[in-house]
């Protein structure tokens, strides 16, 4: 949930940190800090609140020269977010300078061992115990500090990625990983730590990954060493070709990266079927459903586990498979799953699905249902992520970096995946006809035309955004395949705009939701053609006749709820299976809008980090 970032080279440190820190801050933003080593004095700096600030307090508070450097933009969970608790953290000696993503779970346990042994601690963080440890095993047993970063990680419980120097050892940075990512550039006789490539991605196309319990030591003018925390032993190191580019990570012109993403969508969706989708030959191409085609043919069902977002397109991938391949699909929250003891068979399917690839807890339900034999299927964004690895087989959505907090394109590609998945194993299984598996494909296809389509009513969800940017609560409602959806849209005006919103099945209405219902409520109803078209507009009689404010989003020329709603919001017309595409893109639109009229920060909302890698 941290952004950790490092430097070690010929180049000044503070310009490439700090950079870094910029682009990693969708991973955390309650406090910064850095600390630059020119040889002789380390210069720390850190504080509550943005990078931005920590800048600003740099400029007025140390000098910037130095060619080691390590920053951290941080999401708290030991202590609150206050320049104390920022990392980065010195050890009692203010030999050893660190950073950590991650929870050291048994900290408590080790901190009252350290308190004995005669250490003090300024913070409340898990973090300053860890570098402690670290500096307590060098002592004792009189090891440097490579050494003993790896002793005293075997002592640690917990999830870390931590990158800590010595002042003793001007020229080395050791870094080492368990469940939090980890990439280390690597550029001609420099090197870059970061918790994702894109802090170095103008600087060198050649990254190492460290996997889970893995630590290495980067020294300036050598080879990286990696090895093997448990025992010690030498690990050959994968580099690997970085296919980033500096354009993806930026804002284009855009205000903010969460409207850019949702404006990429159309570009997403086609790179995602791109390679996959052979309209003219009527195939679709998925290498790792190929590769286990048995498998899927012979599964009793799919469980789908995954978060947020996530799981609502794994919702929505519930409708498709069962409708289209005929097989039961259950859809769980990763963060139950993973603590239910659920029963689990090797003929079930596991599908995890996540943007980042690093969820905590999907990465905990994958390890689960591996260890009771079932095939785990990964539909991820980030490439060479640890659910990417983690799984048996996958498929990539290519949505191209997410920077926005609130997923977008995340969601639109996660369902095209899902979607090509549910076509390919229909056909195999014959559950689909010929004509019907041929105009599911002819119609996706078109549907990244008709996503840039949709986004045209971006004029008029903006007026729509106005009327009711003041409201206290909203309800989404859908039907079938825009349930999810609806569930989608309201989790994207909480979390941005902070308006409490609900999402229901529409026909739920009626069990509860409805006493919220009088003329302050605004209520956003999916009401397309395919999809229940007569049910739904029943509930949208239902909420006129108690003066709710009605916001239908309707399939083009319709009259009808026209007639009805105090405002439409037309979108092309699809099949019903493939509606969520399009239907989600003016909620995205509507929740974007309000959050700027309200002044919030959406790229960065408050409390929430976009990788989610605690429990
Ligand atoms: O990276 P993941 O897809 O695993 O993340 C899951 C959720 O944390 C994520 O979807 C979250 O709900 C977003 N903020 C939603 O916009």
């Amino acid at each position: 949930m941290c952004g950790i970032v490092g430097y070690i080279g010929k180049r000044e440190a503070y310009p490439i940190i700090i950079k870094g820190l910029k682009r990693l801050e969708y991973r955390g933003y309650d406090s910064a800090g850095i600390a630059l080593y020119d040889g002789n004095d380390i210069k720390l700096c850190k504080t509550k609140g943005k990078v931005a600030g920590l800048e600003e307090k740099i400029q007025q508070e140390i000098t910037t020269d130095g060619t080691l450097g390590i920053g951290h933009t941080r999401w708290a969970t030991h202590g609150v977010p206050n320049d104390i608790n920022s990392h980065p953290h010195y050890s009692n000696s203010g030999n050893l300078v660190i950073i950590h993503n991650g929870i050291i779970e048994n900290y408590d346990a080790l901190k009252q061992e350290l308190i004995k042994r005669g250490y003090s601690f300024k913070s409340d963080t898990d973090t300053e115990v860890l570098v402690n440890l670290i500096e307590d095993v060098m002592k004792k047993e009189h090891i440097k500090l490579g050494k003993a970063v790896q002793v005293a990680l075997n002592q640690v419980v917990g999830a870390y990625a931590i990158a800590v120097f010595d002042k003793n050892k001007p020229n080395e940075i050791v870094v080492a990983r368990l469940g939090s990512p980890l990439a280390i550039g690597v550029g001609d006789d420099e090197f870059f730590i970061a918790s994702d490539a894109s802090p170095f991605i103008e600087y060198t196309k050649n990254a190492i990954y460290l996997e889970d319990e893995e630590m290495a030591i980067v020294r300036r003018g050598k080879d990286v060493k990696i090895r093997k925390i448990k025992d010690d032993s030498l690990v050959d190191p994968y580099m690997q070709e970085l296919k980033l580019n500096l354009e993806q990570i930026e804002k284009g012109g855009y205000e903010h990266f969460m409207l850019k993403e949702i404006y990429e969508q159309p570009r997403a969706i086609l790179d995602t079927f791109r390679g996959r989708l052979k309209t003219d030959q009527a195939i679709i191409k998925m290498v790792g459903v190929e590769d286990n085609m048995k498998k899927f043919l012979n599964a009793n069902r799919i469980i789908i586990v995954a978060c947020g977002t996530s799981w609502h397109a794994g919702l929505v991938a519930e409708y498709i498979f069962e409708d289209l391949a005929r097989v039961p699909v259950e859809v769980e929250y990763a963060s139950e799953f993973r603590y239910r003891n659920p029963v689990i068979t090797e003929n079930d399917i596991v599908i995890a699905i996540s943007q980042s690839g690093e969820t905590a807890d999907t990465l905990a339900a994958i390890k689960l249902a591996k260890s009771k034999g079932a095939f785990v299927f990964g539909v991820c964004n980030v490439v060479g992520s640890s659910i990417a690895r983690e799984t048996d087989a996958g498929a990539y959505t290519h949505a191209g970096p997410e920077i926005g907090v609130a997923s977008t394109k995340a969601f639109t590609t996660q369902i095209t995946v899902l979607t090509l998945m549910a076509l390919r194993l229909a056909r195999a299984k014959g559950t689909i006809s010929s004509s019907d598996y041929r105009h599911h494909l002819i119609e996706l296809e078109l549907i990244p035309e008709k996503v840039e389509k949709a986004l045209q009513s971006d004029n008029n969800v903006k007026t729509i955004a106005n009327i009711y940017k003041d409201a206290k609560n909203c309800l989404y409602l859908g039907r079938g395949y825009n349930f999810p959806v609806a569930l989608e849209g309201a989790l994207k005006l909480k979390e941005i705009s902070y308006i409490h919103a609900e999402g229901y099945p529409a026909a739920e209405m009626k069990h509860g939701p409805i006493a919220l219902i009088d003329e302050n409520m605004p209520i956003v109803v999916i009401a397309t053609k395919k999809g229940h078209y007569e049910k739904v507009v029943s509930n949208i009689q239902e909420i006129k006749s108690r003066k709710g404010k009605i916001i239908s989003v309707v399939t083009e020329g319709d009259t009808h709820v026209k007639e009805l709603a105090d405002h439409v919001i037309e979108i092309p017309e699809t099949l019903e299976s493939l509606s969520p595409l399009l239907t989600t893109i003016p909620l995205q639109l509507l929740s974007y809008h309000i959050a700027v009229m309200l002044g919030k920060n959406v790229d960065q909302p408050r409390n929430l980090a976009k990788s989610v890698t605690v429990e």
